[in-house]
């Protein structure tokens, strides 16, 4: 029995597979890709695994993804249809999200890009400044980081609303359900944070219609996949003031390509996909926890739901 490691990027390997080695024993860990028994590998932990990786292991049982989505796996069909995918809960990735929707509600709630701007030109230039109360933050995918992103906005005063296409249960975060809700969800958001998985579903979703729907002036936080937002309709709706400002953790294309618009606009914020990252310090628990879940012939937890894709 053997764990497989793989992944494209040297500080995993240099993070997880000593963590992974001390947790199992030495001989427990393989690293892709020197797989020199592919029958012994029952589990793989992965992040943007080569294309046949994880193809021809005849006893694995499971795929553990490094990260919380988990839509570069399902694209590239880089997991076998049979085989159970578990995307990534980790306390301190959640603790991640939420730091980083708090900290850019708040920029942009109190102004400061245009501050920022002011500055720029020596201009001391008092704004009006309305209470978190009389705004509301609207919340696009409420799953294990939205939720919790959203709880600590509302914790902060401000009016929180979740969209979901189908009625949830939500605990304390007001929602709004199916598609003829859409048009009133985004009407009433100040500011949207975009959470969402990137799914066939999810795509494009915020285009140039669903933008156009939102307050003149809203504001945009997007930090779980690019591809939700359509770039080209985002610049126009800055460019026409329909929106105010825009926080990008990411992108359609990443690395963001050095001659794109979004890097230089006084208007979009961007940051390099670092929104939530996994410590392994304490994201090999929940790996462990389910390895061990998973020996005992208990049923794992968090598996991916490929016809939904997340
Ligand atoms: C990061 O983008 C993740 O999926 O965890």
């Amino acid at each position: 029995m053997a764990i497989l490691f793989a992944s494209t990027r040297d500080e995993h390997i240099r993070t997880w597979v000593p963590a992974l080695r001390q947790a199992l024993g030495p001989r427990e860990v393989v690293v892709a890709p020197d797989i020199p028994d592919r029958r012994a590998i029952t589990h793989a932990v992965v992040w943007k695994p080569g294309r046949d990786t994880l193809a021809n292991l005849p006893n694995l049982r499971a795929v553990f993804s490094l990260g919380a989505g988990v839509d570069d796996l399902l694209a590239g069909e880089l997991v076998p249809n049979h085989i159970p995918l578990v995307r990534m809960v980790d306390p301190e990735l959640t603790r991640g999200m939420v730091e980083y929707v708090l900290l850019h509600v708040l920029y942009l709630y109190r102004q400061v890009p245009q501050y920022r701007s002011a500055q720029a030109g020596a201009k001391w230039r008092p704004l009006a400044q309305p209470r978190a109360c009389e705004q509301t933050v609207g919340f696009l995918g409420l799953g294990e980081l939205g939720l919790a992103a959203a709880r600590a906005v509302a914790k902060l005063g401000f009016g929180v609303v979740g969209f979901t296409r189908t009625p949830r249960q939500t605990n304390g975060i007001a929602c709004l359900s199916g598609a003829d809700k859409w048009p009133r969800f985004l009407a009433s958001c100040d500011i949207l944070v975009c959470l969402l998985p990137k799914t066939p579903t999810t795509l494009g979703l915020l285009d140039a219609t669903a933008l156009a729907m939102l307050p003149h002036g809203a504001n945009l936080i997007s930090a779980s996949r690019g591809g939700i937002v359509v770039e080209p309709d985002l610049l126009a709706a800055l460019a026409s003031g329909q929106l105010g400002h825009a926080v990008l953790d990411v992108f359609e294309r990443e690395p963001l390509p050095e001659d794109s618009p979004l890097w230089l606009h006084p208007n979009i914020t961007v940051t390099p996909h670092i929104a939530a990252v996994t410590y392994p310090a304490t994201a090999i628990e929940s790996v462990l926890e389910n390895l061990r879940r998973d020996r005992a012939g208990k049923p794992l937890r968090h598996v991916v739901d490929r016809a939904r894709g997340y």
